[in-house]
């Protein structure tokens, strides 16, 4: 045991050693490129889970190409059904408002009036929604405002898209 004791100490050491130089060597690397990932898997995310279909004025129409630094901003179009008119929210001005961990939370939670669909952000891992909070806030702020909510029976006071389904003529 004895005999052994001081090649253990010198193992634990160089051990030691070669952790904390590690830590040194690659911290700082891995954790800058590990930011930069999630902001672009962030950007990823919003593109092809369709944030920007609705939250981005003029998206769907330009079909994608519309600079990114309008990319969140709300819209004053509305869509009107049985719920009312709802517009979509101005996330660069919401998220800012929130700390990662509470828009995890309000992204598990929430249940909002259509067309937002809410249940595809609980589908997401906590890790994508992190990472859509990264890069929300990596983009600059925006004040953008957005109409209030119209209850069924008040008509909105800006375009608007009306949900409706129709049957076809016979
Ligand atoms: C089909 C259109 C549409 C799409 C696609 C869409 N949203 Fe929405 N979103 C809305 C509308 C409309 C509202 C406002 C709902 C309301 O007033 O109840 C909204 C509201 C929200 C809210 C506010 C929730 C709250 O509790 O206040 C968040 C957050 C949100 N959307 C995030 C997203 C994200 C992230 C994506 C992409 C994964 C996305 N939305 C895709 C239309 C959409």
């Amino acid at each position: 045991m004895t005999r052994w004791a001081p090649i253990g100490i010198a193992a634990l050491s160089l051990g030691g050693i070669l952790t904390i130089t590690t830590f040194h060597w690659t911290g700082a690397g891995v954790g800058a490129a590990t930011a930069d990932d999630s902001i672009e898997r962030g950007r990823y995310l919003v593109k092809i889970g369709g944030c920007n279909d609705c939250h981005t004025p003029g998206y769907l129409a330009k079909a994608g190409d519309v600079p990114e630094h309008r990319w969140l901003v709300g819209d004053r179009l509305g869509f009107n059904g049985p719920w009312g008119t709802t517009y979509p929210s101005n996330l660069r001005r919401l998220l800012r408002t929130m700390s990662e961990d509470d828009w995890v939370e309000l992204a598990q939670t929430t249940k909002t009036r259509p067309p937002m669909p809410w249940f595809n952000l609980r589908a997401m891992t906590e890790a994508d929604l992190r990472a859509i909070h990264r890069f929300v806030l990596s983009l600059p702020a925006d004040d953008n405002p957005v109409p209030d909510y119209a209850p069924p029976g008040h008509p909105p006071k800006t375009p608007y898209i009306v949900f409706e389904p129709r049957a076809p003529k016979s």
